[in-house]
């Protein structure tokens, strides 16, 4: 007889599957065929497609394909709610989101065996992380809504919000999407992604049956065409997209010029970063959690593990034993640890991008056991001997696919990581602290976990860096995308009405003056008489009018230095009345590119400066501008033709504005957030990094300033575009800057053609943001060539009135000059 030490070792694994008997009755009750809910009610089925679960490869349902009639009664409805639900009392809205936390936890347990059923991932998952992630998501945005007048006073809801999400985390994305939105006063329609429609379905008649009130959310399933009739609507305020880099490209490109505000979670490549001192052990865990967590189909997976050489050997072989033990199976079982890939094509897509890696030469291993031989499995894969540019390196595979490169110092750990167009997530393995929090900082990813991986919560804002997305979802960050800015209190006739009454008041004041300097003349100029004419000298010399003025072409300024455009070439600038006030360089292509080369070498460096040391920058910039308030005021007229009272106002202005950004510089904190770990999240404000600048044509000094200041002072590199009409202020400025400690490449500024110009900048793929001040069609020529790498962008044709603190300076830029990267730090033994 075996004893119980020899059957515990030799002991199978007995299956323990969870029912699907509750969920399958929810399905028959409906037929197993759904509309779409939109404005409260359920539509008639109408052009019906497969919902499989690929575990079985079997249709559990079919559900209505959305046309572009059903996205326009959608968009309708959630316009008709808007006025009422955006006009709740904020207390309504968190009772309301305080219901469906609680509506979701009730019902938890259908939820769970429904996307189990339907995507194919591990009950053991969907009820120990999507479904609690889910009610917490609810709970926590309820208490955005509570203190939305407080904590975002002087914003409002954006208005009717279009979200499409993808099938890897269906409830979890619904939620991530729908709890800001709604918290905020926005109404909704949400296209779940095809392969995985129900658990929304079942969220609607959950919110339905807690009277969230009609219109306010609408889901419309269907297929890409269906997220392109969303993304399209005129009437839609907002998009919200979480998918392939490739489809955000699109949704890009789609919404360019139409002022639709954008937020994109895309695609990933992230990087699981071990040093020689790290616990293996943990590492071990670590690495089932970053790329076998969900299948791998996470878009945050660890799936690059770089290894420090000394240890890459004994990991390897550590974790070739895990996987050994892993056991893929059934969803429904709760022994198991991966369940199925969502759908064939994505598991056809899997294999192909194995067989690339393989005929690349990368070394292949799996474990020895089969995968269930019916519906979409896949085996935990691991790779060796991968080359940092191979194509398994580089593409998300979004499976159970890991690449394993070595490096040996942390510089090249750093390099190595760095090495994808991706900056969404990272893990960073060390016993130091010193070491993981010097890495940190310098890995280009929306978040980072210290000795852990995967960890989320909806306090801490989740978001990628570069081709990764932009925008942040959860927390203080996450609520930014779903509001704006109360409209500024003056109206474009008011700020026009204003401006003319000063221009008008300037006239009539330079009127009285010239008459007064008329009449001083005439009286000095007349002939006193008691003397006899012939004493009057004949001129010696020439009058100084006649000579030749020296020349003070103004240049180009790059890397610190006065340049002369590529070309040779300059532009009169003539006063709107006519008058030739001096020259200005017609800068190029050539200009722009050797002006961002500058910008990215300083980069580094003024990223890595102090607040304190960027804030003395500043305001010596101040100080040696107000040295020279007078030329630059009489510039700004000439150019202009404001009046000497306006011009003296912008300078004046610009001194302050140049002093906000110097105060900020030390005060731009980030945050601490609280998350339900025992440790922190710390969520830092970083800069951007090169940011091009085309400025406004209104207020030539005043809005450069305006927008470079908070650009230095967060600590990005810029390239700017001055004022088309009104550049000389600009190139003015250069000799300030000159004398200013400003290191060279901080700011180059580069006159010329506005939109040649800034179509330059945006194309430029070391540029990581653009920001635009000017005409509508420039705004969409910029969002169109931002799509390229998927840069950051501020544009906006709307009018600002820089003069006023309110409109023309403060936290909105800083926002808009920075990124949160969140670094998650467990701590304890
Ligand atoms: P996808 O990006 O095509 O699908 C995501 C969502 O966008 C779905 O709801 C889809 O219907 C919708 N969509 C597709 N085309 C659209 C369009 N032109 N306009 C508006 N909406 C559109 O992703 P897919 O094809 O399901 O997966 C392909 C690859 O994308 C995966 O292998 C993975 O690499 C990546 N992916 C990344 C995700 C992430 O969370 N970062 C999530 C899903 C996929
Ligand atoms: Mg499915």
């Amino acid at each position: 007889m075996s004893t119980v030490a020899e059957i515990f070792q030799t002991m199978e694994y007995g299956p323990a599957p969870e029912s699907d008997k509750e969920a399958l009755s929810w399905l028959g009750k409906r037929e197993r065929v759904f509309g779409h809910y939109i404005g409260g009610a359920w539509t008639e089925p109408g052009q019906l497609f497969d919902v499989i679960n690929p575990a079985t490869s079997k249709t559990i349902a079919r559900v209505t394909e959305g046309s572009t009639a059903d996205v326009n009664a959608a968009v309708a409805a959630a316009r008709r709610a808007l006025p009422a639900w955006k006009g709740l009392a904020p207390h309504a809205r968190a009772r309301f989101l305080y219901a469906l936390a609680r509506g979701v936890q009730k019902h938890s347990r259908l939820l769970a065996v429904l996307e189990s059923l339907d995507n194919g991932k591990s009950i053991r998952e969907t009820r120990d992380i999507d479904i609690p992630l889910v009610a917490r998501h609810f709970y926590h945005h309820a208490g955005w809504a509570q203190l939305l007048d407080s904590e975002f006073a002087g914003y409002e809801a954006i208005g009717v919000v279009g979200q499409i999400i993808p099938w890897n985390f269906p409830l979890l994305m619904l939620a991530w999407k729908i709890a800001p939105a709604l918290a905020a006063g926005n109404t909704i329609i949400l296209k779940p992604a095809e392969f995985t429609p129900l658990t929304a379905l079942c969220f609607a008649e959950i919110a339905h049956e807690i009277g969230i009130p009609a219109g306010v959310i609408n889901i419309v399933n269907g297929h890409g065409e269906t997220g392109a009739a969303i993304v399209e609507h005129p009437d839609v305020d907002k998009i919200a997209f979480t998918g392939s880099t490739e489809v955000g490209r699109i949704i890009r490109r789609a919404t360019a010029g139409s002022g639709k505000k954008l937020s994109l979670e895309l695609g990933g490549k992230s990087p699981f970063i071990v040093y020689d001192d790290a616990d293996l052990d943990s590492v071990v865990e670590g690495v089932v959690d970053a790329i076998w967590f969900n299948q791998g189909q996470v878009c945050c997976a660890g799936s690059r593990l770089l290894v420090q050489e000394g240890v890459a050997e004994r990991l390897v072989t550590k974790l070739r034993a895990r996987m050994e033990r892993l056991r893929v199976g059934s969803p429904l079982d709760k022994a198991v640890d991966m369940g199925a890939i969502v759908a064939p094509v994505q598991l056809e897509r899997i294999r192909g991008l194995v067989q690339q890696g393989v005929s690349e030469g990368a070394s292949m291993w799996q474990p020895s056991w089969a995968c269930p031989a019916e519906g979409c499995f896949y085996p935990p894969t691991l790779f060796t001997d991968v080359q940092p540019s191979s194509t398994i390196a580089q593409v998300e595979i979004f499976g159970p696919v890991l690449v394993t490169m070595t490096f040996r110092t942390p510089e090249e750990s750093v390099a190595l990581a760095n090495n994808t167009p991706y900056g969404l997530a990272a893990s960073i393995w060390t016993e130091s602290i010193n070491l993981a929090l010097d890495i940190a900082p310098k890995i280009k990813a929306g978040v980072v976990w210290v000795n852990s991986t995967n960890l989320f919560d909806a306090a801490a804002g989740f978001g990628g860096y570069r081709e990764s997305g932009f925008g942040r979802e959860g927390g203080r960050e996450g609520m930014w995308e779903y509001v704006k800015r109360v409209e500024s209190r003056h109206s474009k006739a008011e700020l026009l009405a204003r401006r003319a009454a000063t221009i008008e008041e300037e006239a009539t004041a330079k009127e009285a003056a010239a008459k007064e300097a008329a009449a001083k003349e005439a009286a000095a100029t007349r002939p006193p008489t008691h003397l006899p004419s012939t004493l009057h000298p004949p001129p010696s010399t020439l009058p100084s009018s006649a000579l030749p003025a020296i020349d003070r072409t103004p240049k180009l300024f790059i890397g610190g230095k006065q340049a002369r455009p590529d070309q040779g070439y300059t532009r009169r600038i003539v006063s709107p009345s006519g008058v030739l006030v001096g020259e200005a360089p017609e800068g190029n292509r050539k200009d722009i590119r050797n002006a961002v080369e500058a910008a990215q070498a300083a980069a580094k460096g003024w990223g890595r400066a102090t607040g304190h040391n960027r804030g003395q920058i500043l305001y010596y910039i101040a100080e040696n501008f107000s040295a020279r308030a007078q030329d630059f005021a009489e510039r700004i007229d000439a150019m202009t033709e404001c009046g000497t009272r306006r011009a003296k106002q912008e300078v004046e202005a610009s001194i302050s504005r140049l002093f906000t950004y110097g105060a900020w510089a030390d005060k731009y904190d980030g945050a601490v957030h609280s998350v339900p770990i025992r440790g922190v999240a710390i969520a830092m404000n970083e800069p951007i990094g090169v940011i091009g600048i085309t400025c406004p044509d209104e207020h030539p000094l005043l809005g450069m300033l305006s927008l470079v200041a908070p650009a230095i002072a967060t600590g990005n590199t810029t390239i700017v575009i001055p004022s088309h009409a009104f550049p000389l202020a600009a190139t003015d400025f250069y000799s300030v800057l000159e004398t200013s400690d400003v290191p060279a490449g901080v700011v180059n500024i580069v006159t010329g053609d506005k939109d040649t110009l800034a179509k330059v900048l945006a194309e430029h793929d070391d540029v990581e943001a653009v920001w635009y001040f000017g005409a509508r069609d420039g705004v969409r020529m910029t969002e169109l060539a931002s799509a390229s790498n998927m840069k950051r962008t501020w544009a906006t044709w709307h009018e600002r009135d820089w003069l006023d603190a309110k409109d023309g300076e403060g936290r909105e830029f800083l926002r808009a000059a920075t990124q949160v990267k969140n670094v998650w730090v467990p701590y304890g033994e």
